[in-house]
């Protein structure tokens, strides 16, 4: 079984559209993982995904309303085997708050998608259904780019 955290700001938008997307491609590939989000941030805690996201979803076939938000917590570097920042900057604030015994490999989603290294998953919070459209297709690219790296550590 392995395991992966998906990590944006406010874990309502990006990160559990992400779960969703990872904990799909997965399955798809007989992959047995488990799967979770957080933000960096804690204002959102306890929410569910932002109305946006879960409509996105939802016109995708995928129901993510019982997801609730949390803040990612020094215990997360060391029970997930990979931690996945949606954006740069959530790299760089969770490489900052990585206790020194963290065991999880930890780096950028889009690292994993060919032609897309270095480049976030922009943030859609003050943007539209065009912009959640697009978090949509840039994490199922990810998600299929994790089970990869995944298969070929495998073998
Ligand atoms: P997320 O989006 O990081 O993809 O969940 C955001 C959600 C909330 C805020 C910013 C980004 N906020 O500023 O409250």
């Amino acid at each position: 079984m392995v395991s992966a955290l998906f990590v944006c700001l406010g874990n309502i938008c990006r990160s559990p559209l992400a779960e969703a997307a990872f904990r799909d491609a997965a399955a798809r590939a007989g992959l047995a993982a488990e799967a979770d989000s957080a933000g960096t941030g804690n204002w959102h805690v306890g929410s569910p995904p932002d109305p946006r996201s879960q409509a996105v979803a939802l016109a995708h076939g995928v129901d993510i309303s019982d997801l609730r938000a949390r803040q990612v917590s020094a215990e997360d570097f060391r029970r997930f085997d990979w931690i996945l920042a949606l954006d740069p900057q959530n790299l760089r604030d969770l490489r900052r708050i990585a206790p020194a015994d963290g065991t999880a490999r930890l780096l950028l989603l889009n690292d994993l998608v060919p032609g897309l290294e270095g480049e976030p998953v922009p943030d859609p919070y003050y943007g539209g259904e065009r912009e959640f459209e697009t978090v949509w297709a840039m994490v199922q690219a990810g998600a299929e780019g994790l089970v990869r790296a995944m298969r070929a550590e495998e073998s």
